[in-house]
């Protein structure tokens, strides 16, 4: 008999990533082979995401398309899981009779039980259920690359920004126990891999209600002697809960790399207020300098926010302001959407979708150019790279990753990908850098 087959189609976020890892790894042991090719699947999972624009709607058109399969393959089960799954509910079942199951992102080990349920009983089922299943150790999961994973430390979030539904869709915030995570990450190193990103939506605040009073600075030590693990990252930042503790941890471990993603979301005072985000640009700007005195050669990345409910010429004019004077590696360039339940959708003084675009094209500019000029900073530099593959560009350019993160395209053989080697810079663009391999060691960072 064929085996049979599920398509998981993944969208937003690494979390969502890491959870189609474990749906997969879960799947394949119940004898599924696993991909994201809708035709002839027995099985379609969406894992969705609602953090912007319209996604209600992008999953319920996708759902729409999907019904001319079911009609060809009545024995076809459609599943919804992720945000849209944890906000919409049963709602989902109502709109679209041919999706069979929804479950949210803490079901996901249950999902062996769902679908013999949803297979015997063929009607409608969900399962929404606050179900923290953190004492787990081990669990089965395919992941997508065979050298660098992600392991997901901590979920939820409890700060309610109010332009933001993770605090709706993902729950509060709840931390894994580290023994957990040193075994999850042991058995990493043992299958070879190199890098792991540690993994949660504000992860400063790991450990916070733990019994054993152990924060991030403290995990990433205890991860640290893991022998065969090279790098080890971690996000997403806050900058009300980054330390000094650990941006001296991320200092003084070679292993950690320097690269921190810390969202600022805007470059206005009151903006800040109303988005609830507890801290001024003044304190802002003050950890940016703390975390640079600790971290030599340290690269940030942020998340910016254009047309906040109220968002005035001069607040824009103080984001730009803010992006020049921090001049961040890399943005992550939003235009606000408002998103259901949130307390900013219903915010007065909605911005334009016009003024978001000029604004968004605006700072755009400004990065793109802040952009370039660091990373053509990094020629004649010898950077640490771990090999990715071949890049998208051509069969002998291989792609791969510095410590802080940037692209990095060059001239190699194939067999190189999953190791660590250096590479000489020689041409910094917006987005990447190019450069040779060196085959003498020299030490990373350092200049010609
Ligand atoms: N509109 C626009 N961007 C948003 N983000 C989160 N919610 C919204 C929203 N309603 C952005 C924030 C966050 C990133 C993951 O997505 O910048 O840091
Ligand atoms: Fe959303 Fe704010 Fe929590 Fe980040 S800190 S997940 S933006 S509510």
């Amino acid at each position: 008999m064929d085996p049979k087959r599920a398509a998981v189609i993944t969208y937003g976020c690494q979390m969502n990533k890491y959870e189609s890892e474990r749906i997969a790894g879960i799947l394949v042991g119940l004898g599924y082979e696993v991909s994201d090719d809708t035709r002839d699947a027995d099985l379609i999972l969406l894992n969705t995401c609602s953090i912007r624009d319209k996604a209600e709607q992008k999953v319920y058109s996708q759902l729409g398309t999907l019904k001319w399969l079911k009609r060809d393959n009545p024995d076809l089960l459609i599943g919804v899981c992720g945000c849209v799954a944890q906000q919409e509910g049963e709602r989902i079942l109502q709109r679209v009779p041919h999706a069979d199951l929804v479950f949210g992102p803490q079901n996901i080990p249950k999902l062996p039980s769902l679908l013999a349920q949803a297979q015997a009983r063929r009607h409608q089922l969900s399962d929404l259920a606050d179900n923290p299943l953190w004492d787990e150790q081990l669990f089965p999961i395919q992941r997508a690359h065979p050298f660098q994973a992600w392991v997901t430390v901590m979920q939820g979030c409890d700060k309610f920004c109010t332009f933001c539904v993770v605090p709706y869709t993902r729950g509060r915030e709840q931390s894994r126990p580290v023994a957990a995570i040193v075994q999850e990450v042991e058995a990493l190193a043992e299958q070879g891999y190199q890098e792991v990103t540690l993994l949660g939506q504000n992860i400063d605040s790991y450990g916070k209600r733990s019994a054993d009073g152990k924060d991030l600075a403290d995990l990433l030590s205890t991860l640290y002697p893991i022998d065969g693990i090279k790098r080890l990252r971690f996000i997403t930042s806050h900058p009300r809960d980054f330390t000094e503790k650990l941006m001296r941890t991320v200092g003084t471990l070679d292993k950690v790399c320097e690269y921190i993603h810390l969202p600022v979301q805007a470059g206005s005072n009151p903006i800040l207020k109303r988005m609830h985000r507890g801290y001024t640009r003044e304190e802002y700007l003050f950890k940016v300098e703390q975390l640079r005195t600790h971290v030599s050669d340290v690269a940030i990345s942020t998340d910016m926010i254009v047309g906040f409910p109220g968002e005035t010429d001069d607040d824009f004019a103080a984001t730009l302001q803010l992006t020049e004077s921090v001049e961040f590696d890399a943005m992550y360039l939003f235009k606000y959407s408002p998103r259901p339940g949130t307390r900013a959708s219903a915010f007065d003084h909605q911005v334009s979708d016009a003024v978001k675009t000029e604004r968004f094209q605006a700072l755009l500019e400004v990065q793109e150019a802040i952009q370039l000029r660091r990373n053509r900073a990094r020629v004649g530099r010898y950077e640490e790279v771990l090999v990715e593959g071949p890049s998208k560009k051509g069969s002998v350019q291989l792609t791969g990753r510095t410590r802080q993160n940037r692209p990095v395209n060059f001239i190699g053989h194939p067999s190189l990908t999953g190791s660590l080697v250096t590479v000489r810079i020689d041409k910094g663009g917006v987005h990447s850098l190019e450069g040779e391999v060196c085959t003498e060691g020299r030490e990373r960072g350092g200049e010609d």
